[in-house]
């Protein structure tokens, strides 16, 4: 068997054509959606991921407003610059890159940002209501969210569904996990003290691998017929490559692809769908000033 593969790039085209024609729209009307982006250091990563965002802001219509902090930054200058943002009528999301500088407290910086400029879905209410029967937040995290989205898209069926979690970070291993347990899933969290990882997947109709290991989740691993979503961006060395490196997942895709029913490529799975949920939570917020 040979899994189908989960076209992330092309679900998130799709995504961000409707938010291009929400931002036409509102344009037309007047109002200019507005991203405002807050980097603080000099990540290399970090860098790379809001000069992204902010291409695709550029390519639907939306506005960005970039904001830079040195790494030595004081608390206080940063929630300076959140609390001048959150009163910006230009700006209708708030976007802080993560992770901050150790010495900030990121805690005290998410909640600065209102909750009706929070696209990242990450300021605390919004991610309590993730764990609240029957609350809807304002904005869901944009990386869980895209996951969701794509088991959707792939007419994965979850309601009901065995879903294993691998990881969990707050940014997406626990809100996902949130999410699949709201989508009626089953839910078990594997992580770095879980006894039985391997035998826990083996009966997981869905994998949501989110661990940050190179190919951790083996072949043998997967169930047959399941479906696999590789949140993993690790870069490995590979001598065939120009570069000398290469961009792989949590899972071992060739050996998953035998067994999966579907599963995300890395590249080109949940990466681009992270993006583009975030601009569709920032059209959200700019709507709501129409
Ligand atoms: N760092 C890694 N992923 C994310 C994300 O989705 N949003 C923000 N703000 N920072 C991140």
């Amino acid at each position: 068997m040979t899994a189908k593969i989960i076209d992330g790039k092309a679900i998130a085209a799709d995504i961000r054509s409707d938010v291009g024609e929400g931002a036409a729209k509102l344009r037309a009307g007047g109002l200019v959606p507005g991203l405002a982006t807050v980097l603080v250091g000099d990540d290399p990563a970090s860098h790379k991921y809001v000069g992204m965002k902010r291409r695709m802001c550029a390519e639907v219509g939306i506005e960005s407003y970039h904001n830079e902090l040195p790494a030595d930054a004081t608390q206080e200058d940063v929630l300076a610059l959140v609390e001048r943002l959150a009163t910006d009528p230009a700006v209708h999301g708030i976007l802080v890159q993560l992770p901050l500088p150790k010495h900030i407290d990121e805690e005290a910086v998410l909640n600065a940002v209102p909750l009706s400029k929070d696209v990242d879905g990450f300021h605390p209410l919004n991610i309590g209501a993730l764990a609240m029967k029957g609350r809807e937040g304002d904005f869901i995290p944009c990386t869980p969210h895209g996951v969701i989205e794509l088991l959707k898209r792939s007419g994965t069926e979850m309601s009901g569904a065995s879903a294993v979690v691998l990881g969990r970070s707050n940014i997406v291993g626990m809100p996902v996990a949130l999410l699949l347990v709201d989508q009626n899933a089953t839910v078990t969290i594997c992580h770095s003290r879980t006894k039985n990882t391997p035998e826990l997947c083996r009966n997981a109709d869905i994998i949501v691998a989110a661990i940050g290991r190179a190919r951790f989740v083996r072949g043998d691993w997967i169930k047959p017929g399941a479906t696999i979503i590789d949140v993993g961006t690790n870069v490995i060395d590979d001598a065939t490559r120009k570069s000398g490196k290469r961009l792989v997942g949590d899972v071992d895709f060739d050996a998953a692809v035998e067994v999966a029913g579907a599963i995300t490529p890395v590249p080109g799975g949940v990466g681009p769908m992270t993006i583009a949920m975030l601009l569709q939570n920032t059209l959200r917020a700019a709507s709501r000033c129409a």
